[in-house]
């Protein structure tokens, strides 16, 4: 099926050294199970990619859910430091409503796609090759009609036939595209053979030295960033990633893992950098995870929490001595820094607000005064606070906006004497309502209470409760899973008290059930 491969002589790049980072944290990574968003989460999401630096924002895919539509456009409309892109199919409709989405951008941009791959024509598009021809060459130049800046992907490209490939990016050019992607739809290839296949793309695609080319990778082999690495290691000058490599099934190319590798090897890089705030890395990672409730794998590489631990006697010996003896690189150069005292309860608002901003967040407004009062009651019922608690205390406050629940109180009488029982206050639509409830421990006891208020339909799939930090009196940080109706969303919460996060946790997530129900379209959201 695939044709030869081009010679191995190396091309000069048009595109210099610089490798552009397109984030999909917010369209490919929020198509993971438990990481849909809303409008506020997004736009904090969005407003710490503009301050990681990355080149692009892929901030959704328009026609998917009006709920997706109004968020790219209020990143469009904000946020001024990356290119704004929004995901469309070929259709007519996506594309229109892709433009519509990003054209309040200072920088938009158009991403669209469809599959190339023999076996998506057949079983999926039940297209023909001409066809597909067809349509890329209209949705290109519908989008370039409308914005400079447009991107075609040819999804399944790894399983495509190369002939054909060529055929359909030498149509995108000539239709007006400015970056050519090659998904790895399925996560398939390895790093020689990706790396081969854009080498004899940059080769024999017909205008291939006025774009970019770009790479997208999943990780089901676990090769997503080794191959993304091989493909600019090939002259590809744009890598597609997600924070913590959050993605569709085993996810996407890790941002930070890219990253620090081409920083930390440079030499075997040839000297290719981004753009990125590398000291941005951990604040994104972290924001991230309190915002979806999704934590990393402890061991994951640059911000899993033992990525820098030394466990063994050995290395502790050796770091102690020299921290280059088992550190290649730094854990302040990912803006990691360790569980330091940063605030006491004599502090103001002023040093609140720098070490926020030292810690990457801009937090504004009402949700300044909630993360304020936030950190005053913790600095009240807890001596030390940690950089940790912060960003939890700031993730816990920006979640809140446009909710129809809202937390009030808890009381909770419970012990070994008899059935815990809750009573628990809610604010619904603006009005204050109790409940009590008694159950088998005390959180199933707060969570029927919260179950009879809201009435919800939805279905506990799981409970878990981490420390945010160490010590007794560290806050406990709670995330609850449920779904109704095939949609499946994770909920937060962080309190000193574990029932009162678990209580919090319960609300966010029946809050972002809302949040997609108050939004989804008479017709099914479309998934890619
Ligand atoms: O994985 C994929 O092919 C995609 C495309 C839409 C770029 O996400
Ligand atoms: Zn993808």
């Amino acid at each position: 099926m695939k044709s030869g491969s081009p010679s191995n002589r190396s091309m000069p790049n048009p595109n210099g050294d610089s490798i552009r980072i397109f984030d999909t944290t917010l369209r490919d990574g929020e198509q993971s199970p438990g990481c849909s968003m809303n409008l506020h989460e997004k736009l904090a999401i969005a407003r710490q990619l503009e301050k990681l630096g990355v080149d692009v924002i892929e901030a959704g895919f328009p026609i998917a859910s009006d709920g997706d539509f109004e968020a790219v456009q209020a990143i469009a409309k904000e946020i001024e430091g990356a290119i704004i892109c929004g995901l469309a199919r070929t259709g007519q409709k996506d594309v229109e409503r892709a433009i519509q989405a990003v054209e309040a951008a200072r920088h938009p941009r158009i991403h669209t796609f469809i599959a190339t791959s023999d076996i998506h024509l057949k079983h999926k598009l039940r297209m023909s090759r001409v066809q597909v021809l067809a349509e890329v060459d209209r949705a290109v130049r519908q989008a370039r009609s409308a914005i400079a800046d447009v991107e075609f992907s040819a999804e399944d490209a790894t399983r495509s036939d190369r002939d054909f490939l060529v055929e359909v990016f030498g149509v995108a050019v000539r239709a007006g595209a400015t970056t050519l992607n090659v998904p790895d739809t399925v996560g398939y290839t390895t790093p020689g053979e990706y790396a081969d296949l854009i080498r004899f793309l940059r080769e024999r695609v017909e205008g291939a030295d006025r774009v970019v080319f770009s790479v997208h990778c999943h990780d089901d082999l676990g090769l997503a960033v080794a191959n993304s690495l091989a493909a600019l290691q090939a002259g590809a000058r744009q890598v597609e990633c997600t924070v913590n490599g959050i993605g569709e099934r085993a996810g996407n190319t890790s941002l930070e893992e890219v990253v620090m590798a081409l920083k930390t090897r440079a030499e075997v890089f040839a000297g290719v950098d981004t753009k990125i705030v590398t000291q941005e890395i951990y604040p994104s990672s972290r924001l991230l995870s309190s915002i979806t409730g999704v934590q990393v794998q402890p061991n994951k590489a640059i911000v899993g929490d033992n990525a820098f631990a030394h466990e063994a006697g050995i290395h502790q010996d050796g770091v102690l001595k020299a921290a280059i003896t088992y550190e290649i690189m730094t854990p302040a150069s990912i803006g990691r820094a360790s569980n330091e005292l940063v605030l006491g309860k004599h502090s103001g608002r002023h040093a609140f607000r720098d070490r926020l901003q030292e810690l990457g967040f801009s937090v504004e407004g009402e949700e300044f005064e909630r993360a304020f009062k936030r950190f005053k009651d913790l600095a009240d019922a807890k001596k030390v606070i940690y950089n940790e608690d912060l960003e939890a205390i700031v993730a816990d406050s920006v979640q809140q906006l446009d909710d129809r629940y809202r937390f009030q109180s808890l009381s909770l009488v419970c012990g070994s004497d008899g059935p815990p029982n809750a009573r628990v206050v809610l604010e619904i639509d603006g009005q204050e309502s109790a409940r009590e409830a008694s159950g088998v421990g005390p959180v199933d006891a707060i969570f029927r209470a919260i179950a009879e208020l809201t009435a919800t339909g939805s279905e506990l799939i799981r409970y878990q409760v981490h420390a945010v930090t160490a010590g007794l009196d560290a806050q406990g940080e709670v995330s609850v899973t449920i779904e109704e109706a095939g949609r499946r969303v994770i909920g937060n919460g962080v309190h000193e008290d574990v029932m009162v996060a678990s209580a919090k946790a319960y609300v966010h997530a029946l809050n972002k059930l809302e949040w997609h129900k108050a939004r989804r379209q008479a017709s099914e959201p479309k998934g890619i």
